[in-house]
Parts: C-alpha cells; sequence; structure tokens
C-alpha cells in the first residue's frame, strides 16, 4: 500500500507545468519505469503514480532539498544525482538497466527561486551562490569575482543571449567584488542604457547566464540527451520540457539527429551509411501550454514540450 504521496506544503513548492500533457505522453510507461530527471517538488512524478497504479518511478535530483520533502511511495525511488549520470544510477540498486520513460522538465523550481538563501532571486536580498546542488564546483560569486572581462561577457552573450554584455562585464569588473543578488543586480540594471531598463527587469539575461554558467547546465543537457536513447526499451519515450531556446534548440537538434539515422553528409544523393534510426519523434511542433494554464500559472508561459520515442527495429 503505498504511503501519502502528498502534503499541503508540496503543493506550494513548485507548480507542475503542463502535466496533463506529461501524464498523456507518458501513458505508454504506464506498466513500466520511468525516471523523473528533474523531481523537484514531485508533482508529475505524483500525478504519474497516481494515475498508472503499476508505473515505478526514480526520481533524480541534484538538489537534496528537493528529495527531503516526504513525497513518498513503495513505487517511488529518490536518487540524488545529476541527470547526465543516468549511466551510473540505472541498472543498480534494483533499478533496471533499461526503462519505459524518462522526464525532464528543465530549470529552476519556484522553490528553489523563492529561497532567498539560495540567490537566484534578482528581487531579493541573498548570497550569490545559485548551485542547484553541491555537486556544482563554483558558485556565482565566484564567477563574478574571480572570471576575467572578456569571459563575463562570453557567459553572459553565449547563456543570457544578453545584447550589452560587454557593458555589464565592464561594470562588474569595475565594481566587484559582490557577494550579495541584489548589489549585483543594481550594478548590472545601472550598466544597460535606460531605453533598454524598461522592458523586463534589466538583470534578468544576466542572472540567467550566470545559473547556467554555475550549474554546467547546457553541457549537462547535451550529455543526457545523447545517453538518453540508450537507456530506452523499445517504445520507450524521453519527454523534455525547455523554458528558453538555448535548452530548446539541443533537444529539438538531439531529437531530429537521432530520428534522422543516416549520417551521410547532406550533399551525398543516396545513403550509404545503411544506418537506421530508432527513433520518432512524436511532436514535429512543440506543445506548449494552454492559454488557461498561463493565467493560472505564469511560470509555465515559456514551456516548450518535447517528445520522442524509441522505436523497434
Ligand atoms: C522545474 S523543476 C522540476 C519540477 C518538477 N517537475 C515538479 O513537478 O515539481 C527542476 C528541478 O530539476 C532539478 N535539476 C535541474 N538540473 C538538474 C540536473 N542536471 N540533474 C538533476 N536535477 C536537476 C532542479 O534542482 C529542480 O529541482
Amino acid at each position: 500500500m503505498d504511503q501519502p504521496t502528498a502534503s499541503s506544503n508540496d503543493r506550494e513548492y513548485h507548480k507542475p507545468v503542463m502535466i496533463t500533457e506529461v501524464v498523456e505522453w507518458l501513458s505508454s510507461a504506464a506498466n513500466g519505469w520511468i525516471v523523473d530527471g528533474t523531481f523537484g517538488g514531485g508533482g508529475h512524478s505524483r500525478a504519474l503514480l497516481d494515475r498508472y497504479p503499476n508505473v515505478r518511478i526514480v526520481g533524480v535530483d541534484r538538489d537534496t532539498d528537493a528529495l527531503a520533502r516526504g513525497t513518498t511511495s513503495d513505487r517511488l525511488r529518490l536518487v540524488r544525482a545529476n541527470y547526465r549520470d543516468l549511466a551510473s544510477i540505472l541498472g543498480t540498486d534494483g533499478i533496471p538497466a533499461q526503462v519505459d520513460g524518462v522526464l525532464l522538465d528543465l530549470g529552476v523550481s519556484s522553490h528553489q527561486l523563492d529561497e532567498t538563501d539560495r540567490g537566484f532571486s534578482y528581487h531579493r536580498s541573498g548570497p550569490l551562490d545559485m548551485r542547484m546542488g553541491a555537486d556544482a564546483e563554483r558558485t556565482a560569486a565566484d564567477i563574478v569575482n574571480t572570471s576575467d572581462e572578456a569571459e563575463l561577457a562570453r557567459i553572459l552573450a553565449t547563456y543570457g543571449e544578453e545584447r550589452f554584455a560587454r557593458r555589464i562585464a565592464h561594470a562588474i569588473v569595475q565594481e566587484r567584488p559582490f557577494h550579495d543578488t541584489v548589489s549585483l543586480a543594481a550594478s548590472i540594471a545601472e550598466a544597460v542604457p535606460a531605453p533598454a531598463r524598461r522592458s523586463g527587469h534589466p538583470a534578468r539575461k544576466s542572472f540567467q547566464a550566470l545559473r547556467i554558467a554555475v550549474n554546467d547546465e547546457l553541457d549537462g543537457l547535451r550529455a543526457v540527451m545523447a545517453e538518453v536513447f540508450g537507456f530506452l526499451n523499445d517504445g520507450g519515450r524521453v519527454v523534455v520540457m525547455s523554458y528558453h531556446s538555448l535548452e530548446d534548440r539541443i533537444v529539438k537538434r538531439a531529437i531530429r539527429d537521432r530520428a534522422r539515422g543516416c549520417t551521410c553528409p547532406p550533399d551525398l544523393p543516396i545513403c550509404t551509411c545503411g544506418s537506421n534510426p530508432d527513433v520518432r519523434e512524436l511532436t514535429r511542433k512543440a506543445v506548449r501550454p494552454s492559454a488557461e494554464e498561463i493565467a493560472t500559472n505564469p511560470r509555465s508561459r515559456s514551456a516548450v514540450l518535447r517528445v520522442a520515442e524509441k522505436v523497434d527495429l
């Protein structure tokens, strides 16, 4: 018999995005094993456990906080790890080597954003930390206070797509050291030309960039997408929700490359490599949240969901 899977506190932790869609896309795994690689507040896992009485879930998160919240079930195993290390999680400790579904709901949870001592928010004063888990080697303060100006500008431009990256990096280097979020945010705001300060918070993109760099998010995503199909049984599905174009580009490319199969150069008139695609893209057009969901959960606004299925060759 399952223990209760939710407490009133859990409901505050993070409002799961596109929960109905996620549960439906993973219906093919109803009698098998699913890895929830970004367990967070456990909202998606809980919905899957409730809807599919035979499903078993491995909940993975790099944040100890997320796993210590008391969401339990005898069909749920929790593992503190980075999802990029799936190879070391699967096939151990009673968890099968091949699974039927993998869910990745990328980025940070509302809980992480709201906890001032985690340092993710530019609105509230907190230490410049931004580590999702203790496995991240550097804090945001380490990056801000020790990177040279060119490296800082590169981080802000690449991971934040910040057009004023060089001006901001210059200002940071002049004014550092920084130890808390709001003083860094204020300095960034000052560095941005006045007209550009009107569209959203001027530190938003820089904070996104620092968070991605601290947690090595894009390399982790590339790594898991390169391996994930190898861990799926035939008919198994991977469901990924991205929250910005940098993530979605990686997911889309990984799925399309694998679904194309053929590795011949594009200018070759006929295929000579003979490699057969073993993956089918189920969402040619990415799935987005409904207007109703966006109205009740504004954080869902930027979500983009993609699904791919391992096929039987
Ligand atoms: C958007 S939240 C997930 C919310 C969750 N789906 C729910 O319903 O509550 C993302 C979670 O993924 C975790 N996370 C992000 N990157 C990770 C990684 N590389 N490995 C493991 N966990 C990661 C974060 O710590 C955070 O708790």
